[in-house]
This record gives structure tokens, C-alpha cells and sequence, in this order.
């Protein structure tokens, strides 16, 4: 059997199911594909019609005169079997399939029979029962989301449909690049662990994050065992869906998958070295700090604010995930000192006062992250009358630039309107940016984290 590099790299697609009609999905995942502008081949295939898009439609895809690397199915279920079949005869290696209504209302068979047919042919099988895949770097978006993906180097995979069809509309708005978003649905053949090892080994890919409702009977070992080894590499976020009985009941009639004990879930978390996030915001927030942070070189996390009280969030915050912060580095307070009122405060978080200005933002950041005994920083900032959020994230970023270093650095940002602007500004810097002290101190928390994490596994598990 193939490994997934064709999946994500091939030299053509073809769209089985390309409807004439504008609203269905089959043409909405042609359309996504020619505008994102996929670089391969793309054939539609409808036997009603012959152009789409100004590309020529086959009626089958064993009439198209080339080979066929992916072939993305949306027709109707009782369709599928006798697509999979003319895929087999044209030599496709991998069926993509769209197409709803097998295992997850009860048609294990129907299911069953997809796989081993398309195996009988040497075809993997993506789905089905799902919105399909995009990877930018091949600037290829086989799904019927949003169309204008932002690349970067987070991939998603997402076992439901609706909410990674959500999701990634979210990661537009919040600015978060991905290399790959993959829709797995009843994951009949391609799995999480197919995955993980195809991202391990991905030059394009940093951070990996997986929602997840469950497992197949037996790929529990193996995905523990692959994240091990892939997690001493690349930090691995999952939102274990069902994590309480309720919601595992929900998730048994969502996917059809057992979603299993929580406990056992946790636990086998843990020894793999995957962070686990109980909420969509957690996992790409930390996705977020992760993917734009290289690992902060010890555990002076100096926190810098205008206000008190968002430094004493923080610190609860920071608290709450293990990280303790300590004295600020004697040059550091001295240097700050020169340009702060007298009732600064100089404890860890470093308070500047509602006095702080624009240029005291930039030269205390400046100031941390020159310093030799710094390790990470979290810059704070509630909205006042002496400032301007745009003002602020400027000179954030300046001092950033001016530092010449890439120490880690996390910002959150209280306030009115303008402050949702300033933070859509820091992260299209790539500085990542939240609108609470909670969220940037927990997204700086994730860091550390996962270097608890990579340690644990690297040393329980021997891998260098
Ligand atoms: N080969 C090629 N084309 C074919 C074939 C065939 N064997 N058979 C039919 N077609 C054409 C049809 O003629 C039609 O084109 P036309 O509109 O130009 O006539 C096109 O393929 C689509 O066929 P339809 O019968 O119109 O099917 P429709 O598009 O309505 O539905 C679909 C197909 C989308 C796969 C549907 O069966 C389905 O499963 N929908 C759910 C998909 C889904 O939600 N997946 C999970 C995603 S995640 C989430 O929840 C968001």
C-alpha cells in the first residue's frame, strides 16, 4: 500500500461527482480546488456534461487518457461501490470519499465493503463521511470549507465534519496558518496514526493538532506508540471529544466510534507525550504559541504589565498550568527602573503602572529580551487613555525586530474595539497574541508544556 506523500503531493485530481449545479458540494470542491490554485491536474467527471470550470469533464474516470493519483467522490452512496471499482481500473491510488451514509447510520457493511474493495485495487481510502482535505504547501483544497486557507505550519485533522468545517473558517479569522487541515470522519481505512506518521516526517508541518472522538478497536497501542515518537519531534495537541459519559455517548452516535474511558484516554495521553486540551480555544491558542515560538532555553518567563490585576491572572493562570514565576533579573529591573515611576513594581509580574506609554512598552520588551537571563516573555497590556492598542502592538513588534532574537513571547491584550485590531495586527506578525491575560499566560504555559513532555518521552521511552 501507498504511503500518504501522493495523497498530499499529487500530480492530478479527479472530482467524481462535479455537479453542474453550482450549490452542491461535488462542485463546490471543484471550485475550491481551481481558485486556491492546486498546480496538478484536474479532471471533473460527470457524465451528464462536457466542460466545467473551462476543464474538460469525463464521464468515468477510467476514461481520463492520464493517470489519476486522487480521486475526490461525491455522489450518492449507493453509487460509491461502482465509482470505486472504475477507480480501480484507472489506477487511482487514493479514494477521497465525500459521500455520507454508511457506518455512522448503521451500514458497517456497506462500509466494510468500500475498504476491501479499494484495497483489493491498491487504493487507500480518506473518509468517509467527511468535508475532505486541503494542504497548502500543494496549494490543494479538496473540501467544500472556506476556500482562502491562510498556510503556515499547524495540521488539523478533524474527525467531525461540521466542526473542522468550522474550524477552519476560524483559523482565517484568528490568522492561524495551517500546512494541512484532513476531515477523517469514519476514518474506514486512513486513521489518526496514518497521519501522524505522514506529518512526523513533513518538513511543512510543526505542530499537530487532532480532534478527536475515537479510535478503532485496536489502533489505541499504535497511536500512543507513533505519538511517542512523533511527539519527541513536534508537539501534538488533542481535544479528546466525549470526555465526559455523557458526551462519549454523543460521540458514539456522531462518527460511530466508542470514544472509550477517559481515564485510560488521559493516562495513554500522558506517557505519549500529547497535550491535551478540553476546549477548541485551548488547542488553538496553544497551536497558535507553539507553531510561532521556537522552545524557550530554560524557565525565566519574565511577565510585563501596565495593570495589577491582569498580573495577578496571569500568575494564578501560570500557576494553575505548573509554571512558577521567579525574581526578574537584577539588570532587567534596573534597566526598567530607569524610565518607570517609583511605585513600579518590580516583583515577577514586572507592573509598569497605568502611567506606561507606548515607548516604555517598547523599551521593557526590548529591555527582556536582550537580557542573557531571560528565558520567555509574556507582555500584558489593559487598554488606557495614555495609549493606544495599535500604539502598544507597534512597539511590541518593533522591540521584537530591534531585539534581533527569537526568544518566545506571548501577548494578551484587554480592552475596547481597537484592541481586537491590535491583536489581529501582533498575530499577522506572527506574535501570538489573545484578547486576556488567561489565554496569553495558559498559550505560554503550553510551551513549557510540551518540553515537560518531549523530556518525559524522550527519557521513559529512550528515543534520542
Ligand atoms: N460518476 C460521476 N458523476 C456522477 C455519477 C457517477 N457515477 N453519478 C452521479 N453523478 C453526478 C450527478 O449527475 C450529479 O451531477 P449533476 O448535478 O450535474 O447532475 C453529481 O454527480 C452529484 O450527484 P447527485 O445525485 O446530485 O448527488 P448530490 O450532490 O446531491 O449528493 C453527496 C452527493 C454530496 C455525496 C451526498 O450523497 C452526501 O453524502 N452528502 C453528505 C456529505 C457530507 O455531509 N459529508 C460529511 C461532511 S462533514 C459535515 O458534516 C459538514
Amino acid at each position: 500500500m501507498e504511503d500518504l506523500s501522493r495523497l498530499f503531493n499529487p500530480s492530478s485530481i479527479a472530482i467524481i461527482g462535479a455537479s453542474r449545479d453550482p450549490s452542491k458540494i461535488g462542485s463546490q470542491i471543484l471550485r475550491n480546488l481551481v481558485e486556491y490554485g492546486f498546480g496538478g491536474k484536474i479532471y471533473p467527471i460527470n457524465p451528464t456534461v462536457d466542460e466545467l470550470m473551462g476543464l474538460k469533464c469525463y464521464p468515468k474516470v477510467s476514461d481520463v487518457p492520464e493517470g489519476v493519483d486522487v480521486a475526490v467522490i461525491s455522489v450518492p452512496s449507493d453509487k460509491v461501490l461502482g465509482v470505486i471499482d472504475d477507480c480501480g481500473k484507472a489506477g487511482v491510488k487514493f479514494a477521497v470519499v465525500i459521500t455520507s451514509g454508511f457506518k455512522e447510520v448503521g451500514k458497517e457493511e456497506l462500509e466494510e465493503e468500500l475498504v476491501r474493495r479499494a484495497h483489493s485495487y491498491g487504493i487507500r481510502v480518506l473518509g468517509p463521511n467527511i468535508f475532505g482535505y486541503v494542504y497548502t504547501p500543494a496549494r490543494l483544497n479538496a473540501s467544500f470549507g472556506p476556500k482562502e486557507v491562510i498556510s503556515g505550519n499547524v495540521a488539523f485533522i478533524s474527525q467531525s465534519g461540521a466542526l473542522g468545517i468550522a474550524l477552519m473558517g476560524y483559523t482565517i479569522v484568528e490568522n492561524i496558518g495551517v500546512s494541512a487541515i484532513v476531515s477523517v470522519g469514519n476514518k474506514a481505512d486512513i486513521d489518526d496514526v496514518d497521519l501522524l506518521e505522514f506529518f512526523e516526517g513533513d518538513p511543512n508541518t510543526g505542530v499537530i493538532m487532532i480532534y478527536l472522538e475515537g479510535l478503532a478497536p485496536g489502533r489505541g497501542r499504535k497511536l500512543i506508540d507513533v505519538a511517542a515518537r512523533v511527539s519527541s519531534r513536534k508537539p501534538i495537541i488533542v481535544i479528546k471529544a466525549g470526555r465526559t459519559e455523557v458526551g462519549a455517548k454523543a460521540a458514539a452516535s456522531h462518527t460511530g466510534s466508542m470514544a472509550g474511558s477517559v481515564a485510560v484516554y488521559e493516562s495513554a495521553f500522558r506517557q505519549s507525550g500529547i497535550l491535551m486540551a478540553k476546549s477548541v480555544e485551548d488547542a488553538f491558542d496553544w497551536a497558535k504559541a507553539l507553531a510561532w515560538n521556537r522552545m524557550p532555553e530554560g524557565e525565566n518567563l519574565v511577565v510585563i504589565t501596565n495593570g495589577g490585576g491582569a498580573g495577578v491572572q496571569s500568575t494564578d493562570t501560570f500557576a494553575d498550568n505548573g509554571v512558577y514565576l521567579k525574581r526578574p533579573p537584577e539588570g532587567l529591573v534596573q534597566e526598567i527602573k530607569r524610565f518607570t515611576p517609583p511605585f513600579a513594581s518590580f516583583t515577577n509580574p514586572i507592573d509598569m503602572t497605568g502611567m506606561a506609554t507606548d515607548d516604555w512598552y517598547h523599551r521593557a520588551t526590548l529591555a527582556a529580551l536582550k537580557d542573557p537571563e531571560v528565558h520567555a516573555l509574556t507582555v500584558l497590556y489593559c487598554q488606557t487613555a495614555v495609549t493606544t492598542p495599535m500604539g502598544v502592538a507597534r512597539s511590541i513588534v518593533d522591540a521584537i525586530k530591534d531585539s534581533g532574537d527569537s526568544k518566545p513571547v506571548t501577548v494578551g491584550m484587554v480592552g475596547g474595539p481597537g484592541v481586537a485590531e491590535a491583536v489581529s495586527f501582533l498575530n499577522k506578525q506572527r506574535v501570538a497574541a489573545y484578547p486576556t491575560p488567561e489565554r496569553a499566560s495558559a498559550a505560554m504555559s503550553s510551551l513549557y508544556a510540551y518540553a515537560r513532555a518531549r523530556e518525559y518521552v524522550v527519557r521513559s521511552l529512550g528515543i534520542s
